[in-house]
């Protein structure tokens, strides 16, 4: 071949697909659709009737549509029908319907006969697996509509349907509406179900299921709740159902907007790529997050249904109800749905501690905003792949946390006021980042559209340099902000972003921060008194890090335990740490100022600093310092263990459970804690012979700690629970313990596994991503994915594959991180370019950080060895 070709052909592959907007001659209005699926043969049958609005002659109309065949097209205009010709563009995704005599401006309707598929893909609609049957259902968001039925498929094309379902005589069936009628036939052995019309609304939101659902029923001030399931699943619905009327009735009351839709049903489906969707009226959901049995339930699986049916619940404000016009404000979406998430539940479950829950988001957040291969949260966006990549960190965590820092700004209620104000103005409709700043700005009369245009607009984080002095007039606060980079020479660098930053200072005489708006690169804030210590960013509410003189922080670090609440604590651990990953702060200091944790009790702090604990283990030692590493791990947290036990007390808190698991997993893995570690092989066993016999909130630090020197029997118990009858929570359980055996043949068998069609393909990129980033289990686990990439990629769908891409993150030495450069630049990964950058930056970052903190960790570890004295 010669080198043209080639040239061609690769970008042919290379180039992302083809992406138009569809002409604005023709808009909808109404969708009559009928679907009759056949759950065998994997195909259904569509009839539509587009009610559309003409603006311009026109002699063409596009529709977007993918991979079905049209039987017949006619429109009808003025009383005359005329039958049209298709012209397909499978690269652009749409049909081209052609009349002979040119439609006039006015209203007109497109009639059209096809056939589509029940796709193995999780979009559009696809064939779900339950036990020994067959379902169909769908996932439109952000642009597989048009999989299902010819479509103005764009999310300012709102529009109404009425959609009619046919299904077999045993199946039921699930859409937006409610059933307003089920008659026998059209054919024999089978029923029509016809729902009521939707409000008018985008095509993403569209949702149809159909099977033999179960659901459990109840209802929040007069709307209908249900909590759907397959039917072996029936009785694990109760939890989500108690947890849904709450939000419901609570999102009434916050928004002052009855909830917009006729019913709420939320179904857990066997095959389902994301969490979870906010169909309008129809939540969907994986079953793992939606399914469980509140006595037997981890902590964890209960605050995962809850927070992600907070969040899909939002969705029907913020979303369903008014859609961003395009996906690049995608942002008014999630990031609202990820910010409203914590409201219901600060209610439900104060004992949750949703507020530092957060914190942790934001630092998740700033995390992802301090690589330069970050992104603006407004970014534009045009093909699939695209659109799909802006569901990322910053859409949702970054946003979340800007819009927590405004409300701070505000006051909850100014805040509300905007918020709400914003959904009754475009309720039914459409709107952009302008229209929400402009009405908060507006409702508040204080200038957060420049704050926010400032935080959205730009990518990155400002860093604050905070100083503290003594004047006599009183106490002064010198702030300097400055974008921060984990990257050294972007930091130094420096840049042009300038932010309008509400800046919070507290200190020990106050009740209430003052907040002061930051708009220029430099700034001095007078305080009536010095106070002996001053904190920059109180309760972790501003999006911005804060580096304190040395003095500041030595202050605040002894009275981190007393006075600052554990959400401070926790920005302030982040913020340290993200110093360390620039090099500006010894690593050594950094654990000094970790030991002042040992005592920590707040869930989510533990779970931070444990986490950072394994990162060190990890990555950043040698053979010399590895046993030195572990001792003093085991010094920090043995304690902790020792007074926790392995068995819950009578009545304890969720949140001590929850803190145990973490404690208990940092010391017997990364601490290499023997005696933990023989504990939990014999736990692993009693569960396996009895899961009562273990706290439920454990068993996951159990199973995996047993798994990670277990052997091919220990490996094959695991499998074989899984693949037994067992309810989904216990299956996902099993399945993430499967990915901590490490012996090299076991990791192959899982790979394996992954790739044989025998694990569900919602799963699959989770599970290798897993391995990947083990570093017990990484390089066997890379191996084989090069060595199988065919396989590999067959198993990656455009929503998850970037899972795979992300674990290079954790390739924290030159020739691994290089061979993933390599690799990933001859086999494109849709949807993951962005992802691939980040994460070759980040793996940057930890090699680097390895090479700069091995000397002073060693020098710091000697000085902290057993003997050495504290
Ligand atoms: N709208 C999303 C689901 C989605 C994501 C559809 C990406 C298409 C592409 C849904 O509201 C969502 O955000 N789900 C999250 C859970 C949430 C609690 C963060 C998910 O699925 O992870
Ligand atoms: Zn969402």
């Amino acid at each position: 071949m010669s080198k043209s070709v080639v040239f061609v052909l690769s970008f042919l592959l290379l180039s992302p697909a083809f992406a138009q907007r569809l002409p604005d001659t023709v808009v909808p209005a109404h969708y009559e659709l009928t679907f009759t699926p056949d759950l065998k043969a994997a195909k259904f049958a569509g009839q539509e009737t587009i009610r559309v609005h003409v603006a311009r002659p026109a002699s063409t109309v596009t529709l977007d549509a993918l991979e079905m065949e049209f039987h017949e097209v006619t429109i009808t205009q003025a009383g005359k029908t005329q039958k049209a010709g298709v012209t397909l563009d499978p690269k652009g995704e749409t049909a081209t319907f052609s009349v002979g005599n040119a439609l006039e401006p006015g209203p007109a309707e497109i009639h059209i006969r096809y056939t589509g598929i029940l796709n193995g893909q999780l979009r559009g609609f696809y064939l779900s697996k339950g036990k020994g049957r067959n379902y169909a259902t769908t996932q439109m968001e952000p642009t597989d509509a048009r999989r299902a039925f010819p479509s103005f498929d764009e999310p300012a094309l709102k529009a109404t349907f009425a959609i009619t379902l046919v299904v077999d005589e045993g199946d039921t069936a699930i859409s937006n509406g409610r059933i307003v009628s089920d008659t026998p036939g059209p054919a024999a052995g089978k029923h029509t179900l016809r729902f009521s019309t939707t409000p008018r609304m985008s095509t993403y939101l569209v949702a149809m299921a159909v099977g033999d659902w179960k659901c459990s029923e109840g209802a929040a001030e007069g709307i209908p709740i249900r909590i759907c399931s397959t039917p072996e699943n029936a009785r694990l619905t109760k939890y989500a159902l108690v947890a849904a009327e709450q939000q419901v009735a609570y999102f009434n009351q916050y928004f002052g907007i009855r909830y917009p839709f006729e019913k709420l049903d939320v179904l857990a489906v066997p095959d389902f790529e994301a969490g979870a969707m906010e169909n309008a009226g129809a939540i969907f959901y994986r079953e793992s997050v939606l399914l469980a049995d509140e006595n037997t339930a981890s902590a964890a699986t209960k605050r995962a249904i809850a927070s992600v049916l907070a969040h899909e619940i939002a969705h029907m404000w913020f979303g369903d109800l008014v859609t961003m016009k395009w996906w690049d404000d995608i942002w008014l979406n999630e990031g609202f749905a990820s910010w409203a998430t914590s409201k219901p539940l600060k209610v439900w479950k104060p004992e949750w501690k949703r507020d530092i829950q957060d914190v942790y988001s934001s630092g998740n957040a700033l995390s992802l905003d301090s690589l330069a291969n970050t992104r603006p949260i407004r970014r534009q966006a045009e093909t699939r792949e695209e659109i799909n990549e802006l569901f990322d960190g910053i859409a949702y965590s970054k946003t979340a946390a800007v819009l927590r820092m405004v409300e701070s700004y505000l006051g909850e209620e100014t805040f509300r006021r905007g918020v709400q104000a914003y959904l009754k103005k475009h309720s039914y409709a459409n709107a952009t980042a302008e229209d929400f700043w402009n009405t908060l700005a507006q409702e508040s009369g204080k200038p957060v559209d420049a704050v926010m245009r400032s935080f959205v607009d730009q990518a990155g984080v400002p860093l604050l340099r905070v100083r503290a002095t003594c004047e006599k007039q009183g106490g002064m606060v010198e702030a300097e902000q400055q974008r921060f980079f984990y990257d050294r020479q972007a930091f130094e660098k420096g840049s042009d972003s300038l932010w309008q930053v509400p800046l919070c200072l507290r200190g020990p005489g106050d009740a209430a921060p003052k907040c002061e708006l930051m708009t220029r690169r430099k700034q001095s804030f007078m305080q009536e008194k010095c106070q002996p210590w001053v904190l920059a960013n109180p309760a972790g509410s501003g999006y911005y890090r804060v580096a304190y003189d040395s003095e500041s922080l030595r202050s605040l670090s002894h009275v981190m335990q007393t006075e600052l609440s554990p959400g401070e604590r926790l920005s302030l651990l982040n913020d340290q740490w993200a110093l360390v990953r620039l090099g500006q702060q010894e690593i050594g200091d950094y654990l000094s100022f970790a030991e002042g944790l040992r005592d920590e009790r707040t869930r989510v702090v533990m779970f931070t600093l444990t986490g950072r604990l394994d990162y060190i283990g990890d990555y950043l030692l040698n053979d010399a310092t590895r046993p030195k590493y572990q001792a003093w791990v085991q010094r920090l947290l043995r304690p902790t263990a020792q007074k926790l036990g392995w068995q819950p007390r009578a009545g304890e808190s969720d949140e001590l459970r929850s803190l145990r698991a973490y404690v208990l997993m940092t010391l017997g893995r990364t601490g290499r804690d023997a005696e933990v570690r023989a504990e939990a092989r014999k736990l692993a066993e009693q569960y396996l012979a009895d899961p009562k016999s273990v706290d439920a909130t454990l068993a996951e630090t159990v199973l995996s700690l047993a798994a990670l020197d277990g052997d091919a029997a220990l490996y094959q118990k695991y499998l074989a629970k899984m693949e037994s009858d067992v309810e989904p929570e216990e299956h996902e359980r099993y399945q993430d313990a499967l990915t901590y055996f490490t012996g090299p043949a076991l990791v192959r068998r899982s790979l394996e596994y992954a790739v044989s069609g025998r694990m569900r393909n919602q799963d699959s990129p989770g599970f290798i991503r897993d391995l990947l980033e083990l570093r017990e289990t990484q390089s066997v686990a890379w191996d084989f994915v090069k060595a199988n990439w065919p396989r590999v990629e067959a198993a990656l769908t455009i929503g998850n594959a970037r899972d795979v891409v992300r674990a290079v993150s954790t390739f924290c030495e030159v020739p691994a991180r290089h061979d993933a450069e390599t690799f990933f630049a001859a086999h494109p990964v849709p949807a993951a370019e962005r992802t691939l950058r980040q994460a070759l930056e980040n793996a940057n970052n930890c090699i680097n950080l390895r090479a700069t903190q091995q000397q002073s960790l060693a020098a710091w570890l000697a000085g902290r060895a057993e003997g050495a004295g504290r």
